[in-house]
């Protein structure tokens, strides 16, 4: 079996996609731990409630990033769950040493746009400020950058007049929960597992 950790900031409902398809462990991979930088995020409820081990990890000082302390905290939570690799679902600070070093090539991410275009923060907000006609969302590789990494899928959503960041943020949440189970799956197939 295939285990993986999730990291996230938010309601979850990325993760929750993906705890509907993996917990049954039938797919050969499963959600193992769920971390989070807020202590009240909706992402530990829902972990609970999927009876998946949750911890809230204080990030310390910093708005952006976890301290070098905190990072090291999960990077040993998740080793002690003996995760495969990594999935952040809404983790809004950036990746640092030791965490990207611990999981070389084996953290994910999802990202509200089609990258290359609209990096960093609200990019649904950002496409609709720009008037694009399409945007949709994009699965992952994380690197040093800032949504930078080797992109692994993405869905196309249209832009509608009259929509707002707020509709079209909802229209893209639905197409990323059924892109990031199905690439979260691809990734995991490809990985050997541990028994
Ligand atoms: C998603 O839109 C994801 O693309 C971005 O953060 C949001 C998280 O939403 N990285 P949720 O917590 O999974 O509902």
């Amino acid at each position: 079996m295939i285990r993986f950790g999730v990291l996230g900031s938010g309601k979850g409902s990325n993760f929750r996609a993906l705890a509907e398809v993996f917990r049954a462990g039938t797919l050969g991979a499963q959600p193992v731990i769920v971390l989070s930088d807020l202590e009240h995020a909706g992402i530990l409820d829902l972990g609970r409630k999927f009876e998946i081990p949750c911890h809230f990890i204080a990030p310390g000082p910093f708005r952006t990033k976890m301290s070098p302390e905190a990072e090291g905290e999960i990077v040993q939570l998740l080793r002690e769950a003996q995760v495969d690799f990594v999935v952040l679902a809404g983790f809004m600070r950036v990746i640092k040493e030791p965490l990207l070093n611990a999981f070389p090539g084996r953290i994910l991410n999802i990202h509200p746009s089609l990258l290359p275009a609209f990096p960093g923060l609200e990019a649904w907000r950002q496409a609709v400020e720009a008037g694009v006609p399409e945007a949709g969302c994009t699965v992952h590789l994380v690197d040093s950058g800032v949504d930078t990494g080797k992109i692994l899928g993405q869905s196309r959503v249209p832009v509608l007049s009259g929509d707002t960041a707020e509709s079209l943020h909802a229209r893209i949440q639905i197409a990323e929960h059924e892109l990031y189970p199905r690439i979260v799956r691809e990734f995991a197939g490809h990985l050997l597992p541990r028994d």
